[in-house]
C-alpha cells in the first residue's frame, strides 16, 4: 500500500511523513484496524438508541429491554472501552518511535555532514529544526493519524446508516459535510505560506541565539549583553507576532466551523421534525439520526482544530526533508589508505564554495615521507586550507593530492583520517574529562590509562592535570569548549591527544603558539619525539620552530613563492627573510 503512494507523492515533507509512518507499518495496522472495528462498533450505537425508543413505544416486555441494555452495555462500554484503551496506549508508543527514529537519524546525519556546509550554517538554527521536525511528526501520528483517520473510514458506515434511515436528511448532512471540507481546503494555500515564513523565523532566531551562548565570553568581554538581549527579544518578539497572526487564522477557520456545522445541524433537526409530523420518519428513527449526525461531525472539528498544526507539521516536514536530503559526508566508498610514501600537491587550485575567491591556483609542492616540512606566510594567506585538502575536510577545485603516488580521493575519508592527527590553532576539546579528552586521539585506547598516562607525560601535561588545582585530576571535567583549561593546557591536552593517536602524518598549526617560554621547551622536545618517525607539517609563525624543518615552503599571494631550507631563504633575500627580519626586529 505505501510503495504505490510513496512512488506519486511529489511533495517532500508528506513523502517523509509517509516513508517514516511506513518504518511502523506494522503497528500502524494493528492500531488502525482496532480504531476502525472501534468506532464501527460505535456505528450501531444510535441505532440501538433508535430501538429502544421504538420499544418503548410498542410496549414490549421487561425482559427483552433488560437482554438489550445488556447487550449494549457490553458492545457499547466494554469493548469500546477496550479498544480506544489499546489504541490510545499503542498508538502513544508507535508515535515516539517515529519521532525518536527520526530524531536520531537527523542528528547522525547532521553529525555526518561535511564542513563545507556545517561551516555555513547555524548550527542552533538546524538542531532545531530537526528537534521540532521530530516532535511535530509525533504528535501528528498520535492526534491525527491514530485519532481521525479511523474515524474519517468508518464515516462511510455513519452515512449508509443515514440514508438508510431517510435518504433526504443523509444528502443535507452530506452536503454539509462537503461544503465544509471544500471551505477548509480553499484556506491552505495561505496557512501553508504563513506557516513556512513562522518556520524561518523561529530557526532565525534558536540559530541566533546559539551563536550567542556559545560566544559568551565575547559578548561579556565587549559588554554586549544589553545588545544580544535585545537583538534576541526582537528576533523572538516576531515568532510570537507571527504565531498570533496564525492563531487568528485558525480562530477564523473555527468559527467558519461552527457556522457551517451549526447551521447543518439546525436546519436537519427543523427537517427532521416537520418529516417526523409528515411521517416520514419515526421518533425512534430520527433520535438515531441525530446520533449519526453527531458522529459524522466529530472527525471534522477535530480535524479543524488540529487543522493548522496538520498544515505546520507539512512544512516543517519539508524543511528536515531538505536537511536530510544534503549529502553526507562519504565515509565509507573508497579503499583502505596507505599513507606511505611522499604527499604531492600536483597543480593543486582550490576555492571555498562556487562563488569565493581562489585561495590558491596551481600549487606543486612535495612533501617526502619522514620530512617534516614548514608553512609560513601571512595571515590569511591559505595555510590551514591547504592542510585542510590532506585530510580531505574540503575538496581542491582543481588538479590533485596523492600519497605515495595515490590519489587520496580513491580512499576511505574514515581510513585517510585515521591516520592523521591535527593539533588545530584553536584547540577544542569536549565538556568533558581530560582523560575522555586525550584518548579522543584513539578511542579505542579510553581505558588504558597507562598508556593515556604516557601520552600527557610525552606532552608535559601529566604534570598540570596531578597538580593542586585540579582535584579530580584525569577525571577532571574541562567546561564547554575547555573554558576551564588556560590555552597552554589546551594544546599540550591536544599534543598528548595526537600522540596517543600515533599517526602517519602530524599536522601542527601554531602548535605551540599559545606556551610561554618554559613550555614551550618542554613541549618542542615532546613535539621532537613525536616528529621523528612521520611525516610533518607545521605552519608556525616562531622562527625557533622553523629552523629545524627540513624544508620550508613560503606562501604568498594564492601560490608559493620560495621553496628551501631556513639557510637558503635566507640567503635568497627574498620574502622569507623579510618574515624573519620583522620577527627579529620585534623579538
Ligand atoms: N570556511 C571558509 N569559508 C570561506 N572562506 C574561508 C573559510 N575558511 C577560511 N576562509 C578564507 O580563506 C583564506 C585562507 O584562510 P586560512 O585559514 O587558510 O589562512 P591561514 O593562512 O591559515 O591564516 P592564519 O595564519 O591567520 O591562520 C582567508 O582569506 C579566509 O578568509
Ligand atoms: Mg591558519
Amino acid at each position: 500500500m505505501f510503495k504505490k503512494l510513496l512512488g506519486r507523492i511529489k511533495n517532500p515533507g508528506i513523502k517523509l511523513m509517509v516513508e517514516r509512518i511506513q518504518a511502523e507499518e506494522k503497528q500502524v495496522k494493528k492500531v488502525f484496524i482496532i480504531t476502525l472495528f472501534g468506532s464501527v462498533l460505535g456505528a450501531f450505537v444510535p441505532l440501538m438508541y433508535g430501538k429502544i425508543i421504538r420499544m418503548a413505544g410498542d410496549k414490549v416486555s421487561s425482559v427483552e429491554y433488560i437482554i438489550l441494555f445488556v447487550l449494549m452495555w457490553l458492545t457499547v462500554d466494554q469493548v469500546r472501552n477496550w479498544t480506544t484503551r489499546y489504541s490510545d496506549r499503542q498508538g502513544v508508543y508507535t508515535s515516539w518511535n517515529v519521532d525518536y527514529n527520526l530524531f536520531m537519524d537527523s542528528l547522525a546525519h547532521l553529525i555526518r555532514l561535511p564542513m563545507s556546509y556545517l561551516s555555513e550554517q547555524r548550527l542552533g538554527k538546524t538542531v532545531q529544526r530537526v528537534e521540532r521536525g521530530a516532535d511535530s511528526l509525533g504528535r501528528m501520528i498520535r492526534d491525527v493519524l491514530f485519532s481521525l483517520v479511523p474515524h474519517f473510514l468508518s464515516l462511510a458506515f455513519y452515512f449508509a446508516f443515514m440514508f438508510w434511515i431517510q435518504w433526504q436528511l443523509g444528502v443535507l448532512v452530506f452536503m454539509t459535510v462537503v461544503l465544509y471540507a471544500v471551505a477548509m481546503t480553499s484556506s491552505n494555500k495561505k496557512i501553508v505560506a504563513l506557516n513556512r515564513e513562522n518556520r524561518k523565523t523561529w530557526e532565525a532566531a534558536w540559530g541566533h541565539m546559539w551563536d550567542v551562548t556559545s560566544n559568551i565570553k565575547a559578548v561579556k568581554a565587549n559588554t554586549n549583553e544589553e545588545f544580544e538581549i535585545k537583538r534576541i527579544r526582537d528576533n523572538f518578539d516576531k515568532c510570537y507576532s507571527k504565531e498570533k497572526e496564525a492563531q487568528d487564522l485558525r480562530n477564523r477557520i473555527q468559527a467558519f466551523e461552527h457556522f457551517i456545522f451549526g447551521g447543518g445541524s439546525v436546519i436537519t433537526i427543523a427537517l427532521g421534525a416537520l418529516m417526523l409530523r409528515w411521517e416520514m420518519i419515526d421518533a425512534g428513527g430520527l433520535f438515531s439520526f441525530l446520533g449519526y449526525i453527531q458522529l459524522a461531525y466529530t472527525p471534522f472539528s477535530r480535524l479543524a482544530h488540529n487543522w493548522r498544526f496538520v498544515l505546520e507539521t507539512l512544512v516543517i516536514e519539508e524543511r528536515v526533508a531538505k536537511f536530510l536530503e544534503e549529502k553526507e559526508e562519504d565515509y565509507e566508498s573508497g579503499e583502505e589508505a596507505q599513507v606511505v610514501g611522499d604527499v604531492e600537491f600536483c597543480d593543486v587550485s582550490f576555492k571555498y564554495g562556487e562563488s569565493g575567491n581562489e585561495i590558491f591556483r596551481n600549487i606543486n609542492l612535495t612533501i617526502g615521507e619522514g620530512e617534516t616540512v614548514a608553512i609560513v606566510g601571512e595571515s590569511g594567506v591559505g595555510k590551514t586550507t591547504l592542510i585542510d585538502l590532506i585530510s580531505r575536510y574540503h575538496e581542491p577545485t582543481g588538479g590533485r593530492i596523492t600519497i605515495g603516488g595515490v590519489d587520496i580521493r580513491c580512499w576511505k575519508r574514515e581510513s585517510l583520517r585515521s591516520q592523521i592527527a591535527i593539533v588545530p590553532q584553536d584547540v577544542s576539546l569536549l565538556n568533558d574529562t581530560i582523560k575522555l579528552n586525550i584518548a579522543y586521539g584513539d578511542i579505542g585506547k579510553i581505558s588504558d590509562e597507562a598508556l593515556i598516562e604516557d601520552a600527557a607525560k610525552a606532552s608535559y601535561a601529566h604534570n598540570f592535570i596531578i597538580g593542586e588545582r585540579f582535584v579530580n585530576g584525569y577525571n577532571q571535567v574541562v567546561g564547554e569548549r575547555g573554558v576551564k583549561l588556560s590555552a597552554g593546557q589546551k594544546q599540550r591536552v591536544a599534543i598528548a591527544r595526537a600522540l596517543l593517536r600515533n599517526p602517519k602524518i602530524l599536522i601542527l598549526d601554531e602548535a605551540t603558539s599559545a606556551l610561554d617560554s618554559e613550555s614551550e621547551m618542554y613541549v618542542q622536545q615532546a613535539l621532537e619525539v613525536l616528529i621523528k618517525s612521520r611525516t610533518t607539517l607545521i605552519i608556525a609563525h616562531r622562527l625557533s620552530t622553523i629552523k629545524k624543518a627540513d624544508k620550508i615552503i613560503v606562501m604568498h599571494d594564492g601560490g608559493i613563492a620560495e621553496i628551501g631550507k631556513h639557510e637558503e631563504l635566507m640567503a635568497r633575500n627574498g620574502i622569507y627573510k623579510k618574515l624573519v627580519d620583522l620577527q627579529s626586529f620585534q623579538e
